[in-house]
């Protein structure tokens, strides 16, 4: 019996900020941002959207397919959580209408936590095969104005049912880690945007790559030309350039540059145009190779590293089951991605500034969100999430 993920689905914003209107405010060549980060655009959240609303609108489409029941665990990553205690899925649970059987947990480990999660629903399937869990990532990435790290903002929540014989990937079950203590980037309590010694997190990031991948091709016995096609965790797309290129010079794999992009490009694609959503990143990154990719991936197996910074890394491995194609929601996301709104430099401060209220009074918040949730304010300290 195999295990993983047997649907994916993805929600971000429908307002986008291009980067050329940054740099243009900025006096930046925008060419920093489209070829020296690898962005074109971020997405901005709606004042009425949260990574609750999000989150919920990533998983319907999996919930409306397979049904409230069908889930017995719902996962909740994120590193942008809005309550010190409660878990952000139960808000979830209950928009989706989920059975009152089914247990909800949040987790955290900046950008690693999904994997986490996608690595715990595959064993918890493992050991009840029977069961499906719903995997759920969701974030809004900020850094303070005017920062190196501005750029590459962005929001996103991916869904995914883990299942036995699923029919996207099949997930195997060796796996190398690397854990260290370092401060490349963080967020203490009373922040609401992260902290990040950017030059610094990059290097860790790819450090922790060769860690994890050494690890891993030790327990595993995979060697690279096992992999057709690689994920990275996606701040930026670059960033996936440089720890591919770094991959293949560390175990002398000997491939021309085209020949690295190959196996990287089309996960890129959906990242360079919503920007960072932390936890979700790795996996929309997956969605974007899954329904970009022209030739049939089935049977061939696909490397992830998956990096929070703090830090952990992990280098896992899953093979692209046949026929995965008729499972995904390909149109779905294409439509979210083309309906979507440029806003202006104005525009893109107003949002960034949206206030979250924290004198426990009756606040009601403006419509801006086309999703299927939103946030309708805040009341005694009490979000209130409503279908739209
Ligand atoms: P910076 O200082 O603005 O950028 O910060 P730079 O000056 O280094 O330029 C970036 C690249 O653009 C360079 O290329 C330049 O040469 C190039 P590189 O040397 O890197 O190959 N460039 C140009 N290219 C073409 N035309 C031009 C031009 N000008 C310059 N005119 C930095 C960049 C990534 C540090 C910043 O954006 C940042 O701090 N970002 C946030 C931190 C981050 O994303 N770190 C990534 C690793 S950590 C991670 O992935 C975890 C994370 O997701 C959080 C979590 O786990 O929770 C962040």
């Amino acid at each position: 019996m195999s295990v993983g993920i047997d649907e994916i689905s993805f929600y971000t914003s429908n307002y986008f900020l291009d980067l050329k209107t940054l740099a243009e405010v900025q006096g930046t060549d925008p060419e920093k941002y489209y070829t020296g980060i690898g962005q074109e655009k971020m997405g901005m959240a709606a004042p009425d959207e949260d990574i609750v609303t999000m989150a919920a609108s990533a998983a319907l489409p999996l919930i409306e397919r397979a049904g409230p029941d069908a889930v017995s665990t719902l996962m909740f990553a994120t590193e942008t959580g809005i309550d010190q205690s409660k878990a952000a899925g139960i808000y979830v649970h209950r928009l989706l209408g989920l059975n009152a059987n089914c247990r909800v947990v949040e987790l955290k480990q900046a950008c690693y936590s999904a994997t986490a999660a996608l690595q715990m629903a595959c064993a918890l399937v493992a050991r009840k095969p029977d069961t499906k869990v719903l995997v759920i990532a969701s974030d809004i990435a900020r850094y303070d104005l005017d920062t190196p790290g501005e750029a590459t903002q962005g929001c996103g929540a991916v869904a995914m049912l883990v299942s036995a014989n699923p029919r996207l990937v099949s997930i195997d079950p060796e796996v190398g880690n690397y854990t260290e203590d370092v401060m490349d980037f963080w967020r203490p309590n009373y922040r609401s945007t992260a902290l990040v010694d950017g030059k610094y997190s990059t290097k860790i990031y790819l450090k922790a790559l060769k860690k994890a991948w050494d690890n891993f091709s030790t327990v595993s016995g995979y060697g690279f030309g096992d992999f057709s096609r690689f994920c990275y965790h996606l701040p930026f797309s670059r960033m996936a350039q440089k720890a591919h290129q770094q991959l293949v010079r560390h175990t002398k794999a000997g491939l021309s540059a085209d020949e690295q992009e190959a196996q990287i490009s089309d996960t890129l694609l959906y990242n360079r145009i919503i920007g960072n959503s932390y936890t979700a990143s790795m996996y929309i990154g997956l969605t974007s190779l899954l329904e970009n990719t022209i030739e049939d991936l089935s049977g061939q197996r696909i490397g992830f590293f998956s990096y929070g910074s703090g830090c952990v890394g992990e280098f896992f491995s899953g093979t692209v089951v046949a026929g995965y194609r008729e499972a995904l929601h390909l149109q779905r996301h294409r439509d979210l991605l083309a309906a979507r709104r440029e806003i202006s430099h104005d525009e893109y401060l107003q949002l960034y500034r949206h206030p979250v209220p924290t004198d426990g009074g009756e606040h009601r918040f403006e419509e801006g969100t086309t999703g299927h949730f939103r946030l309708a304010g805040i009341s005694h300290h009490k979000r209130e999430y409503i279908p739209r």
